[in-house]
């Protein structure tokens, strides 16, 4: 029977990103679910040879920031330098790890973002117009949509934002809401003129269209966006005027770059800083001939600028735009949105101080698919899912098969069943499909059917009837395809699966090492890596 994992003949080029988080607050399970989505897919790529880099950054720049720094009394750069290391070290306790985590805030984001404006302004994509915007007299500043709120012009809703209402969901723009207040200072804004920049999105509408033929997308997403720009596209104010905390527009006075221009532009940048201190040249990575496959993960909020606004500002650049944008849905805590005030916002740090960051890997891969559905994370589905999968399934089969190897002087059998060793390597290599397409819950299906099939191998077989030579075949049937299991869930629980590899005396977890058969060979005894966990309760993780 042919039953082998084929080789990959061909070694492709990954250019794979994450959103940016801003530099405002700390890293939440909800950034956690694309973080943790980014990286098995990495992994996973990394473990089939190809070649892939990943990139990251803090988005550093806009009034948020601002605000922030100046609540706490220091200075912009001081928050996002502490910042950029928290959400560093946050992420590396789930194991997520890019080759280059950067920030907005840099030189090489300054430069880019000049060069790639100052192109789309050459092209002609560029215009000026005065326009009418909700102005803080006592603070002395124009005011971003969410710093102002007020009665909804379409159905009078109290207490609504400046973009748009979340009780009848219309949008519309904040100097058309009702009794506006600045939230900065509760006085009411006046309205006032300035100039500014806009970027004529439909100008660029045939690239677009192009655009949204060639690359990579979820269908849903690209009707979403074939919607917008077969619609009537609005040109894209990217200045903010003076006090911003962001990158000055050239030649212009008090102008700064809208920080949703030179949030994507970090991406680039963040490959840029890496390229620079390899010796290699951007456009290799990113130019318009680059062999590299570029991949954004992102949520579905954030759609619209990277579907069309990050398009349309590569169109006139030097620069590729993306193969692929892959989108996932909202993360839910006990089936509530996450909110400081209903209690259900867990930090990063929050939830690794309670339980194995691990385990939220495989929780969140247990769940996650193709499609852009709100995925709820339930505390006590988690532990009940971990118990029955990762203790009762997987474990086990080494844990039950352990005792005879050791009686056997801790050396595998000389041959194993092939029947059941196949048959497992066919399921193994669907596996692999489905995660490359980022079906991860269908692969962890399959990865438990052939855990359940091992273990039922062992309960048909029932090796502590059989003397200990029949009984260490079977043993060593089991340990193999056991050994097959960590290799596939290495990319989504590394290290529960680097720790079980090492007592079976395997270091590489590449995909061509599955056709391989540890037979006559010595493993180290076997010791527990995970055990039942206690059910958890959303109290545990809000006490600080
Ligand atoms: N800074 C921008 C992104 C710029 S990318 C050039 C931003 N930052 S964010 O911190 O608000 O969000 C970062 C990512 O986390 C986004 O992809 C966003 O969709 C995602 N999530 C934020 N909250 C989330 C959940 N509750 N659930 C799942 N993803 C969420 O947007
Ligand atoms: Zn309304």
């Amino acid at each position: 029977m042919v039953s082998k994992i084929k080789k990959i003949k061909k070694i492709k080029k990954f250019i794979v990103t994450s959103a940016l988080p801003y530099a405002n607050g700390d890293v939440h399970v909800g950034h956690l679910l694309e973080h943790i989505q980014t990286d098995i897919w990495v992994r996973h790529l990394r473990s089939s040879n190809h070649e892939v880099l990943s990139f990251c950054a803090d988005d550093a720049h806009g009034a948020p920031v601002m605000m922030k720094a100046e609540e706490m009394g220091i200075k912009p750069i001081e928050l996002i330098d502490k910042v950029r290391l928290d959400h560093i070290a946050s992420f590396k306790k789930f194991g997520i790890h890019y080759t280059n985590y950067h920030s907005t805030h840099a030189e090489e984001n300054k430069k880019l973002s000049i060069e790639i404006y100052k192109a789309a302004k050459d092209k002609g994509f560029i215009y000026k117009k005065e326009i009418k915007q909700c102005f803080d007299e006592k603070k002395g500043m124009f005011l971003a949509d969410r710093y102002i709120s007020g009665e909804c012009p379409k159905c009078s809703a109290l207490n609504q934002y400046g973009d748009g209402c979340d009780s009848c969901g219309s949008t519309y723009s904040a100097t058309e809401l009702i009794n506006p207040i600045s939230s900065l200072t509760n006085t009411t804004p006046s309205l006032k003129v300035s100039e500014h920049i806009f970027f004529d999105l439909n100008k660029a509408k045939d690239k677009l269209k192009s655009f949204l033929k060639s690359a990579s997308i979820q269908k849903p997403i690209v009707s979403k966006l074939s919607e917008w720009v077969d619609g009537e596209l609005k040109s894209w104010n990217i200045s903010r005027d003076a006090p911003y905390f962001g990158f000055s527009i050239p030649d212009e006075k008090d102008k700064f770059f809208y920080v949703w221009v030179d949030a994507p532009i970090g991406y680039l940048a963040s490959a840029k800083n890496w390229a620079s201190k390899n010796n290699i040249d951007i456009k290799t990575l990113w130019g318009k001939n680059s062999e590299y496959e570029i991949h954004h993960f992102i949520g579905k909020d954030i759609t619209y600028f990277h579907g069309l606004f990050w398009p349309a500002l590569l169109n006139t650049s030097q620069y590729k735009l993306p193969d692929s944008i892959h989108v996932h849905g909202f993360i839910t805590v006990n089936g509530q949105k996450m909110s400081k005030s209903k209690g259900t916002f867990i930090t990063a740090d929050q939830f690794a101080k309670v339980c194995d960051p691990e385990l939220l890997r495989y929780y969140y891969a247990s769940k996650l698919n193709s499609k852009i559905e709100d995925i709820d994370l339930n505390l006590d589905d988690l532990s009940k899912k971990i118990n029955s999968d990762l203790v009762g399934k997987f474990s086990n089969i080494f844990s039950r098969s352990a005792p005879f190897i050791s009686k056997n002087k801790n050396f595998l059998g000389e041959n194993l069943d092939n029947q059941i060793f196949n048959k497992s390597i066919i399921k193994a290599s669907e596996v692999l499909k489905l995660v490359e397409i980022k079906e991860f819950s269908k692969a962890l299906k399959l990865i438990m059917e052939i855990a359940d099939n091992t273990n039922k191998y062992i309960n048909e077989k029932k090796p502590w009837k059989l003397d200990n030579k029949e009984a260490v075949i079977i043993a060593t049937t089991a340990i193999n395809i056991f050994k097959n299991l960590c290799i596939l869930l290495h990319p989504i629980i590394p290290n529960i699966c680097s720790k079980m590899l090492k007592m079976l005396r395997i270091k590489s977890y590449e995909h061509n090492q599955i056709n391989n058969k540890m037979l006559n060979i010595e493993i180290n005894e076997f010791n527990p890596v995970i055990s039942n966990i206690k059910s958890l309760n959303i109290q545990q993780f809000i006490v600080e």
